[in-house]
């Protein structure tokens, strides 16, 4: 940052919640100018135009972070945009700022107690001759409505091409921080794709729908003439009900719409504050005749480079991996999000710290999370407990949920995992012992048992009491995170080279605490005894005979048939089944088409991964109205099971970033064969096995530099740099 910390916060003199405020100012360039650089950020999402041409490609700049505490700033290079005469004019509306979670009032504050929204920037002009002037947001800029007469993130926005504010005003100072601001830390969001529309169905009812063939974030892009005065509107939804009508009730109060003022003139129409999911649109009061080349669906995610590539002889994983990719495309926009739909879009932690492995090899998201952690850091409260959404809404001091807190733990090591990233470890020292106190305190005799969680969030232990944290005991699951969390906080300090011993000690306490509270002759107690106890008891290394725990787990799902896991078990299943020597119990689950499973959403026509495993039924109804999102990636999670146990591509913990590689893939009758690779920070990680006459042919690329143990069912091999073949 340059100048902009001397510039003063400006605000709209009329309070209006859901719309566009346009900052206007003009000036000279009188000399020979050198450079001209532009530093903005708003409390809401902005846009910025020089001269009526849009600067930059960042959308829904500044992105979303712990508002209070800290804000972004972009700087654009406009030298190229500038003339004698010029005119900056900056478009803010609400964003992220001007949302509130439905029912929560206590998430007023969140908005500093108004829900108005305020812009700071600053023009650095250099000259040829060595002198310079800024241009500095003040009380001399000029603010009108803008043409987006009303834009909000849930409901949607209304645009009039022709609305002109009929009173302009001088802006006037906003009251705010400016040692909040900070460059930009995270990835920019910028519209990534471009998908045309497929199909224009007219249902039973008559409505008339356009289908983009993939449920995506972002929004339309269309071509309008309308009837002078008339209001077309666009309705976004993810499926169609059973009747093959349009359906958006799982949305619930999120209106979701576009609205254009039709005014008999051909107009080229795209939000600029707004987003939406979707997959497909309803188009009402639409005058004009209705034809696929007029609609564009945009994609809009956070940039992130694509890593990893998956492929196997299954059509059906191959659809189901496509979907966690679309699921994290769609939920990684500025934070990571349960989903990006309804009226929650939120910085759920749970959902973050179960997918992040995933992510990792999907695509390049160091610096994504460096943000993203950085704001977690930031909200968590003096006495250690993280929020269960970050950036925070709720405001709940008092609780930490276990599996959701846990991303302070989880992230930032799968970050140093995956990018070697230690700095980002040492960041986060401090937070990850902070919250291991707090749960320390919330224990008694090592067991987490004094705070409010989530559970083993949408199991199907107990579907009948409304498939939410029912289920799995929560001190169980509780105690195991506990586990699982300090485990990481003792590596992450001996990385630092501080002593870990405390932490160890009362590690081992729980330990021991949560075999004699929770298990027996290496078993999870009957009255205990779910999958997701017997999968944590096994993955974070509880129990202390695996090989009987592992043998229950199969025996709990080989008895029901299929998986009953939630938001906690189901990232670990297959993992706890395949490390234990039940790869195929691993693969029928996988391979299951039935509900529940995962391929069950495949079969179903899911193009990305479902919140619950029954969000629609065989029939096509509804589970529910209530929390069933088409996009939500957590069950998405299973993806690092299909690189790291099918493909064998694992990170070694003790070399990180695939210096060293672990290579150990399973395989099993009914896939042929499968591919896959990760474009490492080291270069070009590449797995491959096929089946052919009763031997199985495995490839394995190294890239320089690194090495790997490849473990085959007929022995371990450590090789170097290369391409290596073997046939078992
Ligand atoms: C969200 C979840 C989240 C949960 C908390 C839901 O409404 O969509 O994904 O983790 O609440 O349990």
């Amino acid at each position: 940052m340059k100048n902009i910390t001397n510039a003063q916060w400006i605000k709209s003199p009329k309070l209006c919640k859901e719309c566009e405020i346009r900052y206007t100012k003009s000036f000279e360039v009188k000399k020979d100018l050198v450079s001209a650089s532009l530093e903005a950020t708003a409390l809401g999402v902005y846009v910025v135009d020089i001269n009526g041409e849009r600067v930059g490609d960042y959308v829904l700049a500044p992105g979303w972070t712990a508002y209070q505490k800290r804000l972004q700033v972009e700087t654009y290079d406009v030298t190229a945009m500038l003339k004698e005469n010029n005119t900056v004019s900056i478009g803010v509306g609400p964003g992220w700022k001007g949302r509130y979670f439905t029912g929560n009032e206590r998430c007023a504050g969140y908005f500093l107690g108004v829900r108005e929204t305020a812009l700071i920037a600053a023009l650095t002009l250099e000259y040829a001759d060595g002198t310079s002037e800024v241009i500095y947001t003040d009380g001399s800029w000029t603010v009108e409505l803008g043409k987006f007469i009303s834009t909000d993130l849930y409901n949607g926005y209304t645009y009039d091409p022709n609305f002109v504010d009929a009173e302009p005003m001088k802006a006037v100072a906003f009251p705010h921080n400016n040692k909040i601001l900070l460059d930009r830390q995270g990835e920019k969001v910028i519209e990534q794709e471009r998908i045309p529309a497929k199909e224009i169905i007219i249902t039973p009812k008559g409505e008339t729908i356009v289908d983009f063939g993939q449920n995506l974030t972002g929004y339309v892009e269309f071509k309008i003439k309308g009837s002078k005065g008339e209001t077309a509107v666009i309705h976004h939804g993810e499926v169609l009900d059973a009747q093959g009508n349009f359906y958006r009730d799982n949305l619930r109060s999120a209106k979701a719409q576009a609205r254009f003022v039709c005014d008999g003139e051909e107009h080229i129409c795209k939000p600029d504050f707004d987003f939406f999911g979707f997959r497909y649109i309803k188009l009402e009061n639409w005058s004009d005749e209705v034809k696929l080349e007029n609609f564009t669906a945009i994609v809009v995610h956070s940039e992130m480079k694509r890593t990893g590539h998956f492929e196997c002889s299954s059509e059906m994983l191959n659809k189901l991996y496509h979907n966690v990719i679309w699921g994290q495309k769609g939920n990684y926009l500025d934070v990571p999000t349960d989903c990006p739909q309804r009226d929650e879009r939120l910085g759920w932690t749970g959902d973050a710290q179960v997918f992040v492995k995933a992510a990792a090899y999907n695509f390049d998201v160091e610096r994504f999370f460096i943000k993203w952690l950085a704001d977690l850091r930031a909200e968590q409260r003096p006495w250690g407990t993280i929020p269960h959404v970050i950036p925070d809404l709720f405001d709940v001091d008092e609780n930490s949920s276990a599996a959701w807190a846990d991303a302070v733990t989880v992230c930032p090591w799968q970050m140093y995992l995956s990018y070697a990233n230690k700095d980002l470890i040492a960041e986060s020292l401090d937070s990850m012992k902070n919250y291991i106190e707090y749960i320390e305190n919330s224990s008694v005799d090592g067991i987490w048992c004094k705070s409010w969680h989530f559970g083993d969030w949408l199991n199907l232990d107990a579907s009948d009491v409304g498939k939410c944290d029912i289920g799995t005991n929560k001190d169980l699951i509780a105690t195991a995170y506990y586990i699982y969390s300090s485990e990481i906080l003792i590596k992450a300090m001996e990385l630092c080279g501080e002593d870990a011993s405390e932490y160890k000690t009362k590690r081992e306490n729980s330990i021991i605490a949560f075999r004699n509270m929770f298990m027996e002759n290496g078993r999870v107690k009957p009255e205990y005894a779910t999958q997701t106890a017997a999968t944590l008891a096994v993955h974070f290394g509880i129990s202390d005979n695996a090989a009987e725990t592992a043998k229950q787990l199969n025996d709990l799902v080989t008895e029901c048939g299929h998986l009953k896991t939630g938001f906690v078990g189901t990232p670990y299943l297959l993992h706890a089944l395949t490390d234990n020597g039940y790869v195929k119990t691993a693969y029928d689950l996988i391979l299951r088409e039935d509900y529940p499973s995962w391929l069950f959403s495949v079969r179903m026509g899911a193009t990305t991964i479902w919140e619950h495993w029954d969000g629609m039924r065989e029939d096509g109804t509804m589970w529910s109205t209530e929390m069933n999102s088409f996009n939500h990636y957590a069950y998405g999670a299973v993806a690092d099971w299909m690189y790291g146990d099918m493909a064998g591509i694992k990170v070694d913990e003790k070399n990180p970033a695939y210096k060293h590689i672990l290579f150990k893939p399973y395989t099993d009758s009914r896939i042929d064969w499968v591919k896959a690779s990760v474009d490492t920070r080291n270069g070009l990680v590449k797995s491959e096995w096929k089946r052919e006459n009763g031997k199985t042919t495995y490839i394995f690329t190294v890239p320089e530099g690194c090495t790997a143990t490849v473990t085959l069912p007929d022995g371990e091999y450590e090789v170097g740099a290369g391409t290596h073949s073997y046939i078992v």
